[in-house]
């Protein structure tokens, strides 16, 4: 679900949620002030592709395939993996990202070789718990001082954790 991004697709990311601070508030990196910056990271991104290729998808809408939804990332590290997600701002609550996950627990578990799907989100964002627990995730506890999210705090945050495993 979702497909690798081409240089084209900056200037909607950059439209949408990568300038938006209620987006990126939990995110590990500031909002976007200017598009050459993105642009740069998503040159990386491009260039990574092939030997990640869950690095980054992009979502879009079903019945309006040029309209930018939100981005999706899988990280596989020997038997499990570990997501990263977000929606654009005017269509949280709609259940996007519940079915984006459900579809991406399926298939990690699906592998022969994956035992093992889960993610961190900061103590203090409730909706991404939940929608880890709409995909199936067990809440597993608190990790102190995990994550650098910078638009909270120059410090690291605690951070929940939540997978599925089979
Ligand atoms: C987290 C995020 C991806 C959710 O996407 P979404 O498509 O809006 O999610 P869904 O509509 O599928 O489900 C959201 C659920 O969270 C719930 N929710 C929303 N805000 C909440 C809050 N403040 N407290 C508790 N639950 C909340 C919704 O009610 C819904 O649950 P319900 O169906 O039981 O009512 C979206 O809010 C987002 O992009 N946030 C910014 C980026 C981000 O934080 N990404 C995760 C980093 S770990």
């Amino acid at each position: 679900m979702g497909r690798k991004p081409v240089m084209s697709d900056a200037q909607a990311m950059f439209d949408s949620y990568a300038t938006d601070p209620d987006v990126t508030r939990y995110l590990v990196f500031k909002p976007y002030e200017k598009l050459e910056d993105l642009q740069t990271w998503l040159n990386y991104i491009i260039r990574e592709w092939d030997r990640k290729p869950g690095i980054m998808y992009l979502l879009f809408k079903r019945n309006h395939p040029g309209e930018l939804v939100g981005s999706f990332s899988i990280g596989i590290d020997g038997c499990k993996a570990e997501v990263g997600y977000l929606v654009t701002r005017p269509l949280w609550g709609q259940g996007i990202m519940t079915e984006v996950l459900n579809y991406w627990v399926d298939w990690a578990l699906a592998k022969p070789d994956i035992f093992r799907i889960g993610a961190l989100c900061d103590v203090d964002n409730p909706a991404s718990g939940r929608v880890m627990e709409k995909a199936g995730m067990t809440f597993e506890g608190t990790l102190k001082r995990t994550c650098m999210h910078p638009n909270v705090s120059s410090e690291p945050r605690d951070v929940h954790c939540y997978a599925k495993t089979r």
